[in-house]
């Protein structure tokens, strides 16, 4: 088994609804309007529904254009996070914590283009989108409960503002949005 299959491997994340509640609650309660971690919290939230609506479709096309917006948020999610947080989280002494989530998020990666394979409307379908899943789950109780807490608490006030505007700058770039954050140089 590759370190890939091993990272998507567990259907059902190991932490119960209960831990993933608490988890997120502690770290809504640590965030700011507005900074790098209320918008890391805002599209964990967007990429669980958008794993219940391609769960809930039950027609070709209507699967294929919910996975297609599921696949997007993620990548876009999973861009930011790599280039704007995890960098920092190395810089802030977490190397293991950062080598551990890029190994996850590539996983996942992996298995969605993988899946984007597979007929849509099949079983075969439904369990890797399950797979993959879990395994975000996991993936991101583990930055609520520990990781991001960690970055949160260990970087100064003005790095905690660079972090923002990288984290919107890369995710809105993906998006194809506006970034909601200015740029610093622009600002001055
Ligand atoms: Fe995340």
């Amino acid at each position: 088994m590759s370190i890939f299959d091993k990272v998507v491997a567990a259907v059902t994340p190991p932490e119960s609804d209960t831990a993933r509640a608490e988890a997120r609650a502690k770290a809504r309660a640590v965030a700011t309007p507005g900074d790098w971690l209320s918008a890391v919290l805002d599209h964990h939230v967007q990429i669980e529904s958008a794993f219940a609506t391609v769960k809930n479709t039950t027609d070709s096309a209507s699967r294929i254009k919910a996975l297609k917006a599921l696949a997007t948020l993620l990548t876009g999610h999973s861009i930011a996070e790599e280039v704007a947080l995890y960098p920092a989280l190395a810089q802030a002494d977490e190397k293991g914590h950062a080598t551990m989530a890029y190994t996850e998020q590539s996983g996942a990666k992996l298995q969605m283009g993988l899946l984007e394979d597979l007929p849509p409307i099949s079983q075969e379908f439904l369990d890797k989108l399950k797979h993959i899943e879990g395994a975000v789950a996991h993936h991101v109780y583990e930055e609520e409960s520990n990781w991001f807490l960690d970055l949160k608490s260990k970087l100064p006030k003005d790095a905690q503002a660079k972090l923002t505007q990288r984290y919107d700058e890369q995710f809105s770039r993906y998006m194809g949005i506006e970034a909601t954050v200015p740029s610093r140089r622009a600002a001055g």
